[in-house]
């Protein structure tokens, strides 16, 4: 677990401090611990059978925790692929490819023809998807996402229902997909939809669910092929002080009823499948860094950091709140502060809100602190980038008194690759 034991950062049993002067910074690192008690909660937490946990492998692609999550999975787990390169990730996990759905969007054929050769099932985005994937795998299985014209999530970037969003097959045009599955011979064992990414409130998953499910009912003498129905991802964390978690009992309890007094009145066992990524691997990662320079402006007092937002971009891209800690923390006096990369461009503050920087309250800071910025184990490696030409964080697992690279440390070389 991570702690704060007499103001020491812990993750698991070794204090922040350690890892960052044994690794160096910046360095993402996850308590393996965390994301094994995230799993088992979904699946303890809603009790329907069938159920298969999609885990979405964009969340966080690294191998070893694509394993992790594998393991602890057993016969729950899946994952949701939006790649090639994702496939490929999940199959080198060990996942077997009935494991695994390829959810893209704008899709190539020869991505549609790689998922085809590994034997993942294609779930197809648009109309012109499914009828370019009946030419290529005509009499296969095929699942279809739907745009239910409901969406949720915890910025307009991550919305993904609604008119608004490029993704999915429009609600009223799903009955034109079942004509053109039917002139392709193609067999629909799934229908999806996934309405957006951070929902804090079961209702608005429950509004998406009966949509969809209505669909179903519509549409069953189409559907005779159905083995599951995905309703997607989204479950969020809390991020700021005070805000609470979705409570996996009542949503698991809320979604297993409504699933399976659908299933009675279908007259068929489907299974419930979802496709959680940020739930699962969240909470469970921090990216330390160190403090490099404070400076002052009539506004603001600025605490520079050696990472940036090419390191962690959702505080730069959605306004995201992350909570901020010192590895050590000496005193109690604390003061107002501006948490800054060394990226080259003003938007490089991780304590910023909807409207801008704000002010984070901290215990006070020094040059050659070690701080931590927390529940980063979600789209934090995973949407990083070699911007301002500096290499990548490695990563860093820590199992109670141990820790291991899972990812090395990248050199200038990667940031050169491919060029003269
Ligand atoms: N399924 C599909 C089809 C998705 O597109 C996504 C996320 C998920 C599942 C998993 O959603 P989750 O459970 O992690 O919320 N970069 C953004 C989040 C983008 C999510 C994109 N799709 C962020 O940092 O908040």
């Amino acid at each position: 677990m991570i702690s704060i034991k007499s103001g020491r950062l812990f993750i698991g049993e070794l204090p922040a401090s350690l890892l960052a002067k044994k690794f160096g910074t910046p360095l993402y690192v996850y308590d393996e611990e965390t994301i094994r008690l995230k799993v088992r909660e979904l699946s303890r937490g809603i009790s329907f059978r069938p159920l298969k946990v999609y885990y979405a492998a964009k969340a966080n692609t690294n191998l070893s925790i694509l394993k992790l999550v594998r393991e602890e999975g057993g016969e729950y787990i899946g994952v949701d692929a939006v790649s090639p390169g994702e496939i490929e990730a999940a199959l080198k996990a060990g996942f077997k490819p009935e494991q695994v759905m390829f959810t893209s969007t704008s899709v190539t054929d020869e991505e549609m023809k790689f998922a085809i050769d590994k034997k993942v099932l294609v779930n197809c985005d648009s109309l012109s998807q499914l009828e370019r994937y009946g030419r290529l795998n005509p009499g296969s299985k095929v699942c279809i996402r739907v745009n239910p014209d409901v969406g949720a999530g915890h910025h307009d970037h991550v919305i993904t229902g609604g008119p608004d969003s490029k993704f999915g097959i429009w609600v009223g045009d799903v009955p034109k997909a079942f004509e053109i599955a039917s002139m392709h011979s193609l067999k629909f064992v799934g229908i999806h939809e996934h309405i957006g990414s951070g929902i804090l409130e079961t209702a608005k998953f429950l509004e998406a669910m009966g949509v969809l499910l209505k669909i179903v009912e519509k549409n069953r003498d189409r559907l005779k092929d159905l083995e599951f129905i995905d309703f997607g991802g989204g479950i969020g964390v809390p991020y700021r002080p005070g805000q609470k978690p979705i409570g996996m009992k009542q949503f698991g309890e809320a979604v297993s009823s409504t699933f399976s007094s659908f299933c009675s009145g279908f007259g068929k066992k489907l299974a419930l499948v979802i496709e959680p990524g940020r739930f699962i691997v969240a909470e469970s990662g921090l990216l330390l860094c160190t403090v490099n320079t404070i400076k002052q402006t009539p506004k603001h007092k600025f605490v520079g950091v050696d990472t940036g937002f090419n390191h962690l971009i959702r505080p730069m891209a959605y306004g995201s709140y992350h909570p901020i800690e010192l590895a050590e923390c000496s005193g109690a006096e604390e003061e107002a502060v501006a948490v800054c990369g060394n990226i080259c461009e003003s938007g490089d503050v991780f304590t910023r809100d909807e409207s801008g920087i704000a002010g984070r309250k901290l215990p006070k800071i020094r040059e050659g602190d070690v701080l931590a910025i927390m529940v980063a184990g979600a789209y934090g490696f995973s949407m990083s980038s070699t911007y301002n030409s500096r290499p990548r964080p490695a990563e860093v697992l820590v199992n109670g008194k141990e820790a291991r690279v899972i990812r090395k440390r990248e050199d200038i070389s990667h940031v050169l690759f491919g060029m003269d």
